[in-house]
């Protein structure tokens, strides 16, 4: 089930540099959410919080299903995912880049390999299932880590500029995903873009990062 993310009053300093400063926002369950913003207005930063890699100074974030509040945890953490901009894969095939998600949270062979064979068609990466993931251009390598984010069905997904760094056919793919996972409508989406076309195709909700807080664009 999609979560709602609340952000209240959260600020974040590096050294005496405020980052983030009583940022409060509440990001709607099952929508797609674009963060603009100037480079190094916090963008990255904020997204590292809300993923939970990271501890705001002060303030706090909820995040909420249909069923209410869930608490800081392990189970919670495993329903929330971010993709950087550069996506790292593993020294293995396409396949078992996308089974280790499913694997580590052991789901039964039979339904990972369903789950992985059902991706790699989702991200168009079917005809490279037996090749190591290192042999991909890297905007195949951006598609499959979009995919080993995806695989898992997380409720709260975060994507940092996923296509900062890859030509325009592949930023078209990735763009088809994300427009498809918005219509699904099963995943909270937010992400950060420098490009507004790019924000303007993907979502009317888009927010504007400004001195530390959140506003309309
Ligand atoms: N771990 C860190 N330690 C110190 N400064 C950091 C750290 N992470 C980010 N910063 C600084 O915080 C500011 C915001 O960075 P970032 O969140 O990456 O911005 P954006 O993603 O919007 O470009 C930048 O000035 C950056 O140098
Ligand atoms: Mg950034």
């Amino acid at each position: 089930m999609p979560l709602t993310l609340t952000l209240n009053n959260v600020s974040k300093a590096y050294d005496d540099d405020k980052i983030l400063s009583g940022l409060s926002y509440t990001f709607s369950a099952g929508e797609t959410h674009i963060l603009m913003g100037a480079n190094g207005c916090g963008k990255s930063t904020l997204l590292r919080i809300c993923a939970l890699l990271e501890q705001p100074d002060s303030g706090s974030l909820a995040y909420s299903s249909g069923n209410g509040e869930l608490q800081v945890g392990l189970e919670l953490r495993r329903r929330i995912t971010l993709v950087l901009p550069k996506v790292g894969v593993f020294n293995s095939t396409v396949f078992n880049n996308l089974a280790y998600g499913l694997k580590i949270r052991s789901i039964a062979k039979n339904e990972r390999t369903e789950r992985v064979i059902k991706m790699l068609k989702f991200i168009g990466l079917e005809h490279k299932k037996n090749r190591n993931a290192l042999t991909l251009s890297s905007g195949e390598a951006q598609r499959l880590g979009i995919g080993r984010a995806l695989v898992i069905e997380p409720d709260l997904l975060f994507l940092d500029e996923p296509t900062a760094s890859i030509d325009n056919k592949n930023r078209e793919l990735i763009e088809a995903i994300i427009l498809q996972m918005k219509e699904a409508g099963h995943t909270t989406i937010i992400m950060t873009t420098h490009d507004s076309s790019q924000a303007e195709r993907l979502s009317k909700r888009i927010i504007l990062m400004k001195n530390g807080k959140l506003g309309a664009a």
